[in-house]
């Protein structure tokens, strides 16, 4: 037995942990780690920040057309880090200011396509872990493994407040909890790509995991896909 080299697709709603479990994979395997959240998220900081009107299709091209997305790898941390032209944003994008705003740039067309052209570039040689809202059903319809992640709504608040808590200690729970039921209703119920479970995703519910068990878990159901079996005669 051997093993090739797949595409990991993993989405589903707001803080279920998907970065932990794809971070987690891409480590175990030596793969590409790519948050596809952190380009709506980079791309919103900057739609802020030049006071880009939304609902100006022209404005919307002319601002893409100046946005140069890369992730570059941390040395110290290995992990890899979104930058938007030249500029390392990997910790601005987190803030409430962006977390506010990125459902609504996200649900745009044009913001949409710029980003999964990207993406799907991206997974060429395959040997990645995506994670997102889309992956599995835009990105890569055609990935080899893809689960859609879900968890219990009190424990994706509380796993998000304590994210966010660490940098922002005047934050609340209450406007973690509405921040995240908003972006939930705006990410399943859009237009253009909504969030759903693709027909061949596995769902993994994380409640009362831990991420030991889930890595465990989910290593298994790699193993079934990148091992190539020589049929027995
Ligand atoms: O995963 P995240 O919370 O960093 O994502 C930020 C926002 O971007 C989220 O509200 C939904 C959107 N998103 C998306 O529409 N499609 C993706 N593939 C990834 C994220």
């Amino acid at each position: 037995m051997s093993a090739h080299k797949i595409i990991i697709a993993i989405d589903g709603y707001s803080s279920c942990g998907k970065s932990t479990l794809a971070k987690q994979c891409a480590k175990r395997l030596g793969y590409t780690y790519v948050d596809s959240g952190a380009m709506y998220r980079a791309i919103t900081l900057y739609f802020i920040r030049h006071t880009i009107d939304i609902s100006n299709h022209d404005h919307i091209l002319d601002a893409l057309a100046s946005i140069h997305l890369s992730f570059v790898v941390n040395e110290s941390s290995g992990i890899s880090e979104i930058h938007l032209n030249d500029e390392n944003v990997e910790h601005l994008i987190r803030e409430m200011l962006v977390a506010d705003k990125v459902s609504e740039v996200a649900a745009i067309r044009e913001v949409r396509s710029f980003a999964v052209a990207q993406q799907k570039k991206m997974g060429r040689k395959k040997a990645i872990v995506m994670d997102g809202r889309d992956i599995g059903t835009v990105v890569f319809p055609e990935a080899e493994l893809k689960i859609f992640m879900t968890a219990d709504a009190d424990i994706r608040v509380m796993r998000r407040f304590e994210e966010l808590y660490l940098t922002n200690p005047h934050i609340s729970i209450d406007e973690v909890r509405h921040n995240l039921e908003l972006r939930d209703h705006i990410d399943a119920n859009r237009e253009e790509s909504p969030l759903r479970q693709a027909d061949d995703a596995i769902v993994l519910d994380n409640s009362s995991l831990t991420r030991e068990e889930q890595l465990e878990i989910v290593l298994e159901w790699i193993k079934d896909r990148a091992t190539d079996r020589v049929a027995a005669n």
